[in-house]
């Protein structure tokens, strides 16, 4: 069927009504705006797997808040930002952009005085005028600016929801980690009332790592670990979503797309739009859902992987003991195991594919159980166990 049709939205944010599950989370993170907005500061941290849905779940909390809360959100994309000043310039940058066409504009304007400066060809769009040379003052004095900002924002608004996401770049800056903590510190000894709230967004390792360059910053953070999709949420996705294309698909085909999807939002969406753009009709077969899982599974490779991973698993070398590796999805296995299976040829080569996976970051080993090995990452198990059941013609 024709692509531009497709309900699916891979790459994209999910729009509104189609975000499924994670209630319990959204729950907890409601419970820390809304406290943000009697006056108490809070501070998260949203962890999970790659594609899990931690930015999607961040920006729909955000929608949440605004009305439900009446809590001005910002959300501010950290991804390549490695330094600590460039981070406090794009998280105020971004703040004056977000502000443009809502209610609380007048008085972010009023914020930033002669700050602002208007750029962009056609129409025109703001930018913060701020100099290298304003920066580290600027980070310094960012609690006593984040005061002046909430205090102007208090006409219109009852707190301030500030999403720091993908902050992958800045995990391993001490100063980042310095930073956070006396922030927090800053603002909890005042005794003063801050209604902020802070959710910093990550991959579970880089919250480790941020840990690890200022340990008391464990105690800091209220974790919300997102875990993968159970099958019921997978199905109630993937049956919302054709179903609002009026396409109509089978209970066991349906489990099928659940089966390969392994929870992770980011393959649901990759999935199904390949199958969409597979199937020939609103009524979709198995044929179409198996050669659909098929085509996503080559996408999910080309897109998601680590193009140095997909171009050694590529190599019909490497290929056939990959399929082999993984029978079933898991996120575990032996090379005792891995060598029954594997022909004489194969055998011959096993050891360097480990250690080229291994090189790679696919896979790591297990201490404590010989020759065993893990995925580090789910999405490397999901796509090395779909890699396995379709690339075997
Ligand atoms: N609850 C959900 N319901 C429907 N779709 C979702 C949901 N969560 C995430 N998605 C979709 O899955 C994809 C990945 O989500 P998202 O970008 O939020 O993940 P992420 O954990 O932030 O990934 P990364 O680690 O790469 O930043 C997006 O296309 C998004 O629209
Ligand atoms: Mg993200």
């Amino acid at each position: 069927m024709k692509p531009e049709l497709s309900p699916f939205r891979p790459g994209q944010t999910v729009p509104l009504e189609f975000f499924v599950g994670r209630i319990a989370e959204i729950e907890r993170l409601q419970s820390m705006v809304k406290a943000s907005t009697q006056g108490q500061f809070k501070i998260g941290f949203i962890s999970g797997e790659r594609g899990i849905g931690k930015s999607s779940l961040a920006s729909f909390v955000r929608y949440l808040s605004d009305s439900s809360c009446n809590a001005a959100g910002c959300h501010v994309y950290l991804g390549g930002v490695r330094e600590l000043n460039e981070m406090v310039r794009t998280t105020f940058d971004r703040i004056l952009k977000e502000s443009i066409d809502k209610s609380w504009h007048q008085q972010a304007m009023e914020f930033f005085g002669d700050h602002v400066r208007k750029v962009g060809l056609f129409g025109f769009s703001l930018e913060l005028n701020i100099t290298d040379k304003d920066l580290p003052s600027l980070s310094r004095n960012f609690v006593p600016s984040m005061r002046h900002l909430l205090d102007k924002l208090s006409d219109q608004k009852d707190a301030l929801l500030l999403i720091l996401d993908d902050i992958n770049g800045l995990a391993t800056s001490e100063d980042f980690a310095n930073w956070l903590k006396s922030t927090v510190d800053e603002i909890t000894t005042s005794g003063q009332e801050v209604p902020l709230c802070i959710l910093v967004v990550g991959l579970e390792e880089r919250r480790r790592e941020l840990i690890s360059g200022q340990p008391s910053l464990a105690r800091v953070f209220e974790l919300i670990d997102i875990s993968p999709w159970s099958d019921d949420e997978a199905a109630e996705f993937y049956q919302r979503t054709f179903e609002s294309a009026n396409a109509k698909i089978e209970e066991t085909e349906l489990s099928q797309l659940v089966r390969f999807t392994g929870g992770l939002p980011v393959l649901a969406h990759e999935i199904g739009d390949a199958v969409w753009r597979t199937a020939q009709s609103l009524n979709i077969n198995a044929k179409e859902v198996s050669q659909g899982i098929s085509v996503a599974a080559e996408i999910i490779g080309r897109k998601l992987l680590e193009p140095q991973i997909f171009s050694a698993i590529r190599s019909e070398r490497y290929r056939s003991i990959l399929r082999k590796i993984a029978g079933e999805p898991q996120m575990y296995f032996r090379r005792a195991e891995l060598v029954e299976n594997l022909t004489e040829k194969e055998v011959k080569v096993v050891d360097s594919f480990l250690r080229r996976m291994k090189q790679l970051g696919a896979i790591e080993t297990v201490a404590d159980v010989k020759g065993g090995y893990r995925f580090p990452n789910l999405l490397h198990a999901l796509y090395f166990w779909l890699e396995s059941e379709y690339a075997k013609d």
